[in-house]
């Protein structure tokens, strides 16, 4: 598709260079918050021309038009892909909408990035990776924790030997009072859960990709409603959430067994009565552990118990995560470099996230197919 090369800068830095050769023609479907974050990373990528977006809610539509100079506006992405027919779209819709507005996408010749979770279920997933092998073109799916400096330190450790074989890790995604006050969070039916689908998934991305992303194979784990259901009755930061429509969990809790012995233990919530807000994964290998925040090797050295912490990582906050990411999606679809969350680390994840969900419902341990 390209004809020229692009200097990668590290982190994903702003610098923006002049591109002379094709661009790639990209696409939005749904244009809510987080459009907008992938789109201000995209436009420090020369390369990158935002052609159109797409949205059931004409304000948003606004929005891209003014906001973001976004010409190309439509309430129906079948319409869109049929008149703009970009090379690339990324879906940043409700979960529920994932499968579908990704599966026309890719049946209309698009490389396709989707936000996270991949889907609302593993069987959505299949059919995403599926339709992009049909169609021969790239599916990412917008896990941008593991771009993260910390992860990819961790992750080179376990490479390189420093935790021996991984037994456990623990995956905490604890907010204290953090119910999603816009969109459609707190709705079953187009989110496919709650903080575990929502915020778990992110915390689980990054440790399932550390640990080598082994295959997992049976779950255990419970949910619970008790605050979000009910009116805001506590100060907190995002107050009067829509409480009439609240049919996810406040908390969930799980286990995962997975093929090669490892077992990984997971908290989610949007309304948890802990101190403060934790947002972390803790590693024990036979050899050595980790945490990720802050980013810590524990390994015993010299007759010694030794903590080891970086003398130096790059800053990097959530817009420079994204341009990460988005560096990545738009690499691997000009200059066919490897995706770092392809289709298959997205069904990885969803099958955790479901074998939580279906223990639950089942009130005892599930097979992971
Ligand atoms: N990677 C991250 O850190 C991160 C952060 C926030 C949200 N997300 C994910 O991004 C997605 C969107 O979240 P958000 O916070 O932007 O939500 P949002 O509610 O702000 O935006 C979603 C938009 O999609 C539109 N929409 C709904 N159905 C549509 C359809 N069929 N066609 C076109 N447009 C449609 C809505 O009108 C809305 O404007 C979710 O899947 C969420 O999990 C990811």
């Amino acid at each position: 598709m390209a004809d020229t090369s692009v200097s990668t800068e590290s982190l994903g830095g702003e610098k923006k260079q002049e591109h002379k050769g094709r661009k790639l023609r990209m696409a939005f479907i749904g244009c809510g918050g987080i459009s907008e974050t992938q789109i201000r990373a995209l436009q420090t990528m020369p390369e990158v021309q935002i052609l159109a977006g797409v949205d059931t809610d004409p304000n948003r539509l606004e929005t891209m038009k003014t906001k973001y100079a976004i010409n190309g506006l439509y309430a129906d992405y079948h319409k869109m892909l049929k008149e703009i027919r970009p090379d690339a779209v990324s879906v940043c819709t409700p979960n529920g909408s994932h499968a579908p507005a990704t599966i026309a996408s890719l049946q209309a010749g698009a490389h396709v990035i989707t936000e996270k979770p991949m889907a609302m279920t593993p069987r959505e997933c299949q059919a995403m990776i599926d339709a992009a092998k049909k169609a021969g073109r790239k599916l990412a799916v917008g896990f941008q924790y593991r771009y993260h400096p910390a992860t990819a330190m961790l992750c080179r450790a376990r490479e390189e030997g420093e935790f021996g074989k991984v037994m456990f890790v623990k995956c905490q995604a604890l907010r204290r009072r953090g119910i999603p006050n816009w969109g459609v969070f707190g709705q079953k039916r187009l989110q496919g859960g709650g903080p575990m689908i929502d915020i778990g998934v992110h915390v689980i991305e990054m440790a399932h990709y550390v640990m080598g992303s082994p295959r997992p194979v049976a779950a255990a784990g419970k949910t619970w409603t008790y605050v979000g259901h009910k009116p805001s009755q506590v100060v907190s930061m995002w107050p009067n959430w829509d409480w009439k429509t609240y049919t996810v969990e406040d908390l969930a809790v799980g286990q995962i067994r997975f093929e090669n012995g490892a077992i990984m233990h997971i908290e989610a919530s949007f309304a948890a009565h802990v101190e403060r807000d934790v947002w972390n994964f803790t590693l024990v290998g036979e050899k050595g552990g980790c945490t990720w925040d802050p980013p810590a090797i524990f390994t015993d050295r010299a007759g010694t118990m030794v903590n080891s912490v970086p003398a130096y990582l790059p800053n990097c906050d959530f817009a420079a995560l994204f341009r990460l990411k988005l560096r990545n999606f738009v690499d691997g679809c000009l200059y066919d470099k490897p995706l770092e969350a392809p289709g298959e680390a997205g069904i990885a994840v969803q099958k955790i996230i479901d074998g939580v969900y279906r223990a639950s419902a089942a009130d005892r341990e599930v097979a992971i197919k």
